[in-house]
């Protein structure tokens, strides 16, 4: 612990520089409407979603579309060379799709060690050694065969002709390729510095970006669907430029590749049906266990902004990701998503709290290292997007390359960036990955394996009544997920005030609670401080995207203020 110290206190802002409020500053919401709401990372993502659903496309269609303009338009996170997952409620029905990577065949459960058994330092980040076999081609077209209601190359063509034809390149992307840690990934690969930095500096702002190789791939997948990707000449491109890089991915591993349908978790809390991912996502045990908790709790009849509130939503979430530590795998995972979300089993966790004062996190769970502090990076990577149709129907998409532009390598004549999610492994033991994530043996790398997400796609309802929701930013993800819906479902927030406020987040280990400026008043930061917690004030967020149908079917969309994105509806109200 001690050993630590220097490093914790140099994160911390002192809570005399936290303004008060528990409010944040107010975004202006967007109208509602009739025909459709989409809310992306990226206004351009957004405009092609809106554009499927005026074209007659349901919830999914709209979904996918949206999905591959971000791979165009914001390919950071938007991507075919990463993976994700898809929340869906189609006339009432919910089902859940896993297109989490895979490790390749070639993975073994040392291969970031060095000789000693140390980790090698940024070989599961960087490069395509640290790429899982992509899901989202095979995903993206499997979700649309099943639910989507357009001919699959309508669905694909928004996207294409984004690549084809180009985009501005906006303030959003031009700062982010420019920044330093971005350029350094981006300058080791030359496929990836001619596109991305040319002359070595991003596109100027405002100059067409055209992608002619994406173009083509997207052309392949709108004819062949997933097979023009994974098969032939793409995915012999990829094992290209992964060979010649260090990387063990194959085209035999892209071929193999397999999106898997689950059974989505569900829930009740404050009077609200909830549907979330299961493994091997940890966000929807995590979701259930804090709802849980906190209803268990009585929370919601604690004053709003109080320090009692905050307390027990820190503690909550302690406890919640000391369980996270048993998660993997759905095949290899060491506690099921039945056990932790048992009613005996949140209830034992809930009692184990205690509402005056912050139980360290080492007490929490056994695990011999978790004394340990662990260092959480700036990183809030991954992107998110939610839609509702005219009818009703849903989808809460969460798609990533674990690292912004994964692990920097763009495959040339592919046209898109390989993912770097093989760091969401435990790659080493009691190493924290590139969220301070500290994780088990569940989750260590294993050929075929899924690794552990945070991602945290959410669908709640209560009677005609429903929200679609999730967020990009990491561990992260999870708790300011839940934020919004505890401001939704139980404060009764507007959409867009919902996202705005300032959130929480505690994440077990480090053992130290995250807020963002303004979410605490100062005599709520000192109580807080009073009863144990090490208070870090934090920029660092999750951006969440969120849609609501409102009684009677009305829609509205809304995106994070503090990111990039937008909400667009179809048939605005006069
Ligand atoms: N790569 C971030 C996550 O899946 O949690």
């Amino acid at each position: 612990m001690k050993k630590a110290l220097p490093l914790v206190l140099a994160l911390l802002v002192p809570m005399s520089a936290v303004t008060p409020g528990g409010v944040g500053a107010a975004s202006t919401p967007a109208p509602a409407g009739t025909g459709g709401a989409v809310a992306s990372g990226d206004p351009l993502a957004t405009a092609a979603g809106l554009a499927i659903l005026r074209g007659g496309g349901n919830a999914v269609d709209a979904a996918v579309a949206t999905a591959l303009a971000l791979a165009v338009v914001y390919p950071e996170a938007g991507n075919l060379g990463g993976g994700g997952f898809a929340l869906v409620r189609m006339g009432g029905e919910l089902s859940a799709l896993d297109f989490r990577e895979t490790a390749p065949a070639r993975a073994r459960p040392d291969m970031y060690l060095d000789a000693q058994g140390k980790p090698v330092e940024n070989a599961s980040l960087v490069g395509p050694l640290a790429a899982g076999v992509p899901g989202s081609p095979a995903g993206l077209w499997e979700l649309q065969r099943r639910f989507g209601r357009l001919p699959w190359p309508k669905v694909v063509e928004p996207a294409r002709r984004l690549a084809a034809d180009g985009f501005r390149v906006g303030r959003y992307l031009h700062d982010g390729l420019g920044r330093e840690e971005n350029r350094k990934l981006l300058l080791r690969f030359p496929e990836s510095a001619r596109v991305w930095l040319p002359n070595g500096e991003p596109p100027a702002l405002g100059s067409v970006l055209r992608q002619p190789d994406l173009a083509a791939t997207l052309g392949r997948y709108a004819e062949h669907g997933p097979q023009g990707v994974v098969t032939g000449a793409v995915a012999a491109a990829v094992e290209k430029a992964s060979r010649a890089h260090g990387g063990v991915l194959t085209a035999a591993d892209l071929a193999a590749y397999k999106p898997a349908w689950r059974q989505p978790l569900t829930a009740e809390a404050f009077g609200w049906k909830l549907a979330s991912m299961p493994l091997p996502s940890s966000g929807g045990v995590i979701l259930g266990q804090t709802l849980g908790m906190l209803e268990k709790l009585g929370w919601e009849k604690l004053p709003r902004f109080s320090a009692d509130r905050d307390h027990l939503l820190a503690e909550v979430f302690r406890h919640a990701f000391a369980d996270r530590f048993l998660l993997g795998d759905p095949a290899t995972t060491k506690a099921t998503e039945a056990q932790l979300l048992a009613p005996a089993w949140i209830a034992r966790r809930a009692a184990e709290i205690d509402l005056r004062h912050a139980t360290a996190s080492a007490q929490v769970q056994s695990w011999p290292g978790a004394t340990a502090a662990a260092a959480v990076s700036g990183s809030t990577e991954t992107t998110h997007l939610s839609v509702v149709d005219r009818d009703g129907n849903l989808v809460a998409l969460t798609t990533t390359l674990n690292g912004l532009f994964g692990c920097g390598l763009w495959v040339p004549g592919a046209g898109f960036f390989l993912n770097n999610e093989m760091d969401d492994f435990a790659t080493a033991p009691g190493r924290p990955n590139l969220f301070g994530l500290i994780q088990g043996e569940a989750n260590a790398v294993g050929p075929g394996k899924r690794m552990l997400s945070s991602m945290s796609p959410v669908i709640a309802w209560k009677g005609e009544e429903a929200y679609a929701l999730g967020g990009r930013g990491g561990s992260r993800i999870p708790t300011h997920t839940i934020a919004v819906l505890l401001n939704l479902l139980v404060d009764h927030d507007p959409l867009q005030a919902a996202l705005d406020r300032p959130r929480l987040h505690h994440q077990w280990l480090p053992d130290r609670l995250e807020a963002e400026p303004d979410a605490l008043a100062p005599e709520t930061g000192a109580e807080l401080e009073r009863r144990g917690h090490t208070l870090q004030v934090s920029t660092t967020t999750a951006k969440v995207h969120a849609v609501h149908r409102l009684p009677g079917g009305r829609v509205e969309a809304a995106s994070d203020p503090r990111g990039s994105g937008s909400g667009g509806v179809v048939d605005p109200d006069p």
